[in-house]
Parts: structure tokens; sequence; C-alpha cells
């Protein structure tokens, strides 16, 4: 199987040395290669600005921006993929203007103007004669089920992994993790915690059981 997966944030710049961007590690999208990779599969690993190694045998492309991320999503996705892994966390918002030089912290910055990014899960699409299993995640602070649902089916997702960003110790920047499923098919399943390469390993098999019902 080919695996596409992405991991880590998004930048978006302000000027040319700041930018909004987000608290993602990267580490649960990494260890999803890893898994993924560990299992005999193809992986093509967009990663967004992170401090984690590549694992060895990935196709690693970066990218810093939502916009790029999207792109490079879609090129990957137009020449084959059969399961897609959207693990980053894109910056949802970015900067209206980018300045061309540095602002000047005497000249002050009341405010920045943001607009919304692309919503990369929901707008790539796989070519029309191919089946590819659709894989999102949700950080959710609060009604996570609500939530999770509502975006497995805004989405069109196969799968939706969500987990609870409120808990310090999993999560965000964590190196373990704590996952609840949602399936296209109304099922339910808890992966409790673990590290982030263990609950990869599982994940993996879950995708390749949708794979095979398909
Ligand atoms: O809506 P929310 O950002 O919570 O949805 C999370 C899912 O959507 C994740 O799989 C994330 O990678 C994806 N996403 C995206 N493009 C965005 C924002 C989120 O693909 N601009």
């Amino acid at each position: 199987m080919r695996f596409l997966i992405t991991a880590g944030p998004t930048r978006e710049a302000i000027d040319p040395v700041r930018y909004i961007s987000n608290r993602s590690s990267g580490k649960m999208g990494y260890a999803l290669a890893e898994a993924a990779l560990e299992a005999g599969h193809a992986v093509v690993l967009i990663s967004g600005p992170v401090c984690v190694a590549a694992p060895a045998g990935a196709e690693i492309e970066r990218v810093t921006t939502a916009e790029e991320m999207a792109d490079a999503v879609q090129r990957r996705m137009d020449t084959g993929c059969d399961v897609f892994v959207m693990c980053a966390a894109v910056a949802d918002f970015r900067p209206r203007a980018v300045s061309a030089r540095k602002i000047r912290k005497s000249d002050g910055l009341a405010s920045i103007e943001l607009e919304p990014t692309r919503d990369i899960l929901a707008t790539v699409r796989p070519p029309k004669n191919r089946r590819v299993i659709i894989v999102g995640f949700a950080a959710e602070s609060d009604e996570l089920e609500m939530n999770a649902q509502k975006k497995l089916r805004e989405k069109r997702c196969d799968v939706i992994c969500a987990n609870d960003i409120t808990r310090m110790d999993t999560g965000f920047d964590a190196d373990e993790n704590e996952l609840n499923l949602y399936f296209r098919d109304g099922k339910k399943a808890r992966l409790p915690r673990d590290t982030k390469l263990n609950l990869a390993r599982e994940l993996i098999k879950i995708f390749m059981m949708i794979a095979e019902n398909h």
C-alpha cells in the first residue's frame, strides 16, 4: 500500500521574521510514517517545520505554509496513494497581508487582519477512478465526540482520530497520546494511553482493515 501522511504544524508569515503557528511537534505523524514503513508500506511524508528526525525509508517533502501543504498533498494524491492520513496541525488562519519588511516595534502593530487558510482535508480529492482511505485527526478541547463526528461527516473521512488537548500529558507536543476513533459506518473505538509509536502501529492495522473491507 502507498501511504500519504502529513505531519507537524504550518507557519503563516506576518513579516520576514514573524509567523503564526501552533504547538504541534509532528511526533504523531512521524510515528505513523515509521509504523507504516515497519509494516512494509511505501510512505510519502509531507512535513511542516518540526525537529523530529525523518524515519529512514520515507520519501519526505518539506513545506512551510498551509497553501504549500495543500499543493503538495494534491500533487502526491494525483500521482497515486491508497491511504491518506491528514495528521498535520494546519494553521486555520493566516495574515491577510504579509509585510515585505520587518515590522518595527517602534511603528507599533495594533492588530493583524487574518483570513482562513484552505481546509486541505475538506478540499483535496482523490482521482475519480481510485479508492483512497481518508483519515482525519481532531484535536478537541470540548465536546470531543460531537465535534469529531461533525468533522467525519463534513470532511468525508473514513475515520477520525480524536484526542483531548486539555490533557497536558497526552496529545500536543507530548510523547504519549490517547485516541477516540469514529468510523464512517458509525462504529467507535478507543485506543488507551500509549506511546505515539505504539498507537501508530495499532492505527496502521485498523487502516488496513478498512482497506480490506472495500
Ligand atoms: O477542523 P479541524 O482543524 O479541527 O479539523 C482537523 C482535521 O482537518 C485534521 O485532520 C487536519 O489535518 C485537517 N485540516 C486541514 N486543513 C486545514 C485545517 C485542518 O486539512 N486548514
